[in-house]
Order: C-alpha cells, then sequence, then structure tokens
C-alpha cells in the first residue's frame, strides 16, 4: 500500500482561504511538519480576483508569483520559498476524492492517504457549466469557463490566437462583466447575453446598471438582454463558430467565456456534515456540526451576526477573514481561551475599465440613487443607499476615494437612521461623510 502521512492540520483546498489560514497558523507559532495544504492547483495560494482583470490584460499583465497571497489586501506574498521555511507542507497537483470524516482520513486520486487531527475544508466553488443544463453543443473547443489559473491560462492563448475576433459573453454577472471589459481591451469585438432585465441583478438596482451598459455599449461592447445560449455550431475542427440564442438570433463567435455562477465544492462531504443554503454549516467560529471539522470561504454557511440570519458568501474578502478567524479559534481553543465571534460586514467590489466599485452591507429594502449615473459624467462617481426598517442597511459607490469608501463602510456597519429618503438623496455621499 502506498506511504500514509499524518499531519496535525490539514487545510483540503488551495485557494484564498488556505492562504491567508497559513500565514494566520505562522503567526499563531504553528510547528514545522504540523500543517499540509493540499491542493488540486499547481501553484502556492494566490489572489484568485487577479484572473478575471489584471491576468488578461495586454500590457502590465500580473503573472505568478507577483499575486500569490497576501499581497491583495497589502500583505506579505507568501512564495513557495515561505512554506517551506515554516515547515508548512504544500501538497500541490493533488485532488482529493474521498474524505471519511469519522476516520480522520483523506485520499487522493493518486491514491495517497492523509490523515489529521484537524481539518479545515476550504474547497470553494467551481463554475457551474452549460453541459449542466444540456445546452448543445457546449463541449466545443473555445468556450471557457474561468475558474482557476489553468483557465485563464487557455484563455489567454485563444485571446492571442483569435486577434482581432469576436467573443460572446455568456452571463451578466461578475464573470460577464470582468472579462467583457478584459476581452474588449485586447482589441476583440464582445457581445454579453444574460437572460435578466439588467446586468448583477443579484447586487446592482436597474439605476446602477443603467450606468455600467451604458458605459459598456460606449466601450463598443454589444449588450443582449433577456435571451439565452440554448447552442453552439462548430467548425471542421471543433472549434465554436457562432451562439444560437433562444430568441433564434445567431452571433458570430471565436472566442466564448461562460459565466452563469458558481456552486459551493461540498460533495466530498455530503452525508456526512450539516449543510444549509447549499454550504457547509458552521458556528461564529467556522466549526461545522462534526468535532475537529473547520470550513472557511466560499463553501461555508455561517452565522451573520449583523444581520441576525445565516448566509453563504462568495468573495475574497470573508475567504480571508473566515480563514483567519477558524485559524484563530483553533488556538484558542488548544490555549483553553476564546476569541470573539466573527462580526462580519460583507464587502464586495469589481474593476473593470477605468471603473471600480464598492459595496457594503446588505442589499434590502428601498433604495435611494445618489450623483450622476449618466455613463458619460465626467466623474463616474455615483451611489445607492438601501434603507429597511428606516436605517441604512448597504452602500454601493462607484469611483470612491479611499476616505469615501471607508465612509460608506462605516455607515453600512451603523446602520444610521434615515427621516426621509428624498434629503437622503439630495445629500447623497455628504450624509455618509459625517457618520
Ligand atoms: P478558492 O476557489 O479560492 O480556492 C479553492 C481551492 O480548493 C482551489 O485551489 C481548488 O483547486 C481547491 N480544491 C477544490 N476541491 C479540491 C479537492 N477535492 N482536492 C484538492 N483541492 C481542491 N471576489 C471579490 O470579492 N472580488 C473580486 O474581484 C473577485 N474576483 C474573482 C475573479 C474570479 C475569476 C473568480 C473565480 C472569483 C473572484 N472572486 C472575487 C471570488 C473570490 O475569488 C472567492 O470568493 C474566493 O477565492 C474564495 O476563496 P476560497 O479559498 O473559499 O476558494
Ligand atoms: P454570478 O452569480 O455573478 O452571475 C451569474 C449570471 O449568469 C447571472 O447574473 C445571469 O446573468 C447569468 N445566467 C444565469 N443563467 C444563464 C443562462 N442560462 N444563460 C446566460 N446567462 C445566464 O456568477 P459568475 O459571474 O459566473 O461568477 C462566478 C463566481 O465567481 C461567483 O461566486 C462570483 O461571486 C465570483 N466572482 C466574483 C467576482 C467579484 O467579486 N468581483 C469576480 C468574478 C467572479
Amino acid at each position: 500500500s502506498m506511504a500514509e502521512k499524518s499531519f496535525k492540520y490539514v487545510i483540503i483546498g488551495g485557494g484564498v482561504a488556505a492562504g491567508y489560514a497559513a500565514r494566520e497558523f505562522a503567526k499563531q507559532g504553528v510547528k514545522p511538519g504540523e500543517l499540509a495544504i493540499i491542493s488540486k492547483e499547481a501553484v502556492a495560494p494566490y489572489e484568485r480576483p487577479a484572473l478575471s482583470k489584471a491576468y488578461l490584460f495586454p500590457e502590465g499583465t500580473a503573472r505568478l508569483p507577483g499575486f500569490h497571497v497576501c499581497v491583495g489586501s497589502g500583505g506579505e506574498r507568501l512564495l513557495p520559498e515561505w512554506y517551506t521555511e515554516k515547515g508548512i507542507s504544500l501538497i500541490l497537483s493533488t485532488e482529493i476524492v474521498k474524505a471519511d470524516l469519522a476516520s480522520k482520513t483523506l485520499i487522493s486520486a493518486a491514491g495517497e492517504t492523509f490523515k489529521y487531527q484537524i481539518l479545515i475544508i476550504a474547497t470553494g466553488s467551481t463554475v457551474i457549466q452549460l453541459m449542466d443544463f444540456g445546452v448543445k453543443g457546449a463541449d466545443a473547443k473555445n468556450i471557457f469557463y474561468l475558474r482557476e489559473i489553468d483557465d485563464a491560462d487557455k484563455l489567454v492563448e485563444a485571446i492571442k490566437a483569435k486577434k482581432g475576433g469576436k467573443a460572446v459573453i455568456v452571463g451578466g454577472g461578475y464573470i460577464g462583466l470582468e472579462l467583457s471589459a478584459a476581452l474588449r481591451i485586447n482589441n476583440i469585438d464582445v457581445s454579453m447575453v444574460y437572460p435578466e432585465p439588467w446586468c448583477m441583478p443579484r447586487l446592482f438596482t436597474a439605476g446602477i446598471a443603467a450606468f455600467y451598459e451604458g458605459y459598456y455599449a460606449n466601450k463598443g461592447i454589444g449588450i443582449i438582454k433577456g435571451t439565452v445560449a440554448v447552442g453552439f455550431g462548430t467548425n471542421e475542427n471543433g472549434e465554436v463558430t457562432d451562439v444560437k440564442l433562444k430568441d433564434g438570433r445567431v452571433l458570430e463567435a471565436d472566442i466564448v467565456v461562460v459565466g452563469v455562477g458558481g456552486r459551493p465544492l461540498t460533495t466530498l462531504f455530503k452525508g456526512q456534515v450539516e449543510e444549509e443554503k447549499g454550504g457547509i454549516k458552521t458556528d461564529s467560529f467556522f466549526k461545522t456540526s462534526i468535532p475537529d471539522v473547520y470550513a472557511v470561504g466560499d463553501v461555508a454557511t455561517f452565522p451573520l451576526k449583523l444581520f441576525n440570519e445565516i448566509r453563504r458568501v462568495e468573495h475574497v474578502d470573508h475567504a480571508r477573514k473566515s480563514a483567519e478567524q477558524a485559524v484563530k479559534a483553533i488556538f484558542a481553543s488548544e490555549q483553553g481561551t476564546s476569541i470573539d465571534e466573527y462580526d462580519y460586514l460583507p464587502y464586495f467590489y469589481s474593476r473593470a475599465f477605468d471603473l471600480s466599485w464598492q459595496f457594503y452591507g446588505d442589499n434590502v429594502g428601498e433604495t435611494v440613487l445618489f450623483g450622476d449615473n449618466s455613463p458619460t459624467s465626467p466623474t463616474h462617481k455615483f451611489g445607492t443607499y438601501w434603507i429597511k426598517d428606516g436605517k441604512v442597511v448597504g452602500v454601493f459607490l462607484e469611483s470612491g476615494t479611499p476616505e469615501e469608501n471607508k465612509a460608506i463602510a462605516k455607515v453600512a456597519r451603523v446602520q444610521p437612521p434615515v427621516d426621509s429618503l428624498e434629503q437622503l438623496a439630495t445629500e447623497g455621499l455628504a450624509f455618509a461623510s459625517k457618520i
């Protein structure tokens, strides 16, 4: 039988949460040989958001080792040597295919066995594929998804091979908006297709979306709403040539990028651990229903204290902070001490072209748009407040300065009362700046 390896702590997954967990383990004084990170990817943990942004730029392109964690939050860059120095085993290109939480055993695709005392699940998300909905021809060449660095490398090759070509972006969410911009910057003719009446409906109001749709149209991006891709045409090499839409239109395409959502990777643990809202249920310390098993990042469904609700969050800031919280909790419990409950303020952001927005809080209740959301406004500075039960609970701001972004974060945390929505609209950003 193959050798069995044993560790005090194992992190399954080598993404953002794993990288930030490793740094926290080192801070807490983990001893050489105690910690292993097992990752399907071939590289040390990196800042995943770069893949849909600077990784795809024609100039000023980001490449590893430039964006290993923790540079995305202004921290130290953890190169592979860092893990060696700390005695942390980075077990790469290794997919775990079986997890038995009862016997504390993990088995890899190559048949290796790993034992642990404490497990942190940090498997993140995978992409939802058009094949999952039975879309015909969805397995054609040059149809891309984007989750990991290997996916990004394939896309970069296609961008180079199809210079001046046409791309269709399927989906109007984060991937749709960031990839349309990245491909357009590469001088590709881009069209976006999505079923909803406006882009990013998960977060944007119609007023917010109107700005981005207008801005993208001015950049020459075609926007086709209210329909979906139902099939693809291919040439004799099996490469995609066109996208057939449900409304009967056919769009030529040399490259297709699909971003129709993610799905947390919990399959390995099905039936072994309590799940809720599609994720692995945890407490405020990211402990699951099984002793000595923690879950962090995209896979965790955790108590969001601020809203008195349990939620799953698929964004990088939470991946970082949940990982740190779990590791602190592990060391505290070993030392017989305690730490504060996780008290997270949701924070999402995106960047595309020369635009950059931030959102804090919750997007529920009534909304108030402020500033100039005209796509041709010279400053691009506008935003939206969400108001529930007479209090501001969420704030969105495009093109904010660092101080203004700090101010909107504070508003979302403090949840100040609002007397008049009209007055809030008139005050706009000034309301946030005085909190
Ligand atoms: P993450 O996906 O980072 O890592 C999971 C790791 O587990 C991967 O290395 C995977 O290979 C590995 N794994 C999975 N199953 C395994 C198995 N069975 N065996 C071994 N290894 C396994 N958010 C944001 O706030 N702002 C942004 O701008 C962006 N931009 C962005 C761009 C792109 C292209 C993507 C895909 C995502 C973003 N995000 C984002 C979201 C953000 O990146 C995401 O929420 C975090 O990466 C989640 O961190 P995790 O560590 O949970 O998963
Ligand atoms: P998403 O949930 O943001 O968007 C999915 C979009 O798919 C929907 O808005 C809809 O327009 C579209 N859609 C759904 N079904 C469709 C269909 N049949 N045909 C065409 N369009 C359809 O998901 P995503 O953009 O794929 O992102 C994947 C994951 O990566 C998410 O977890 C996301 O949070 C993360 N991500 C985050 C960022 C960021 O925070 N800036 C950037 C990139 C990716």
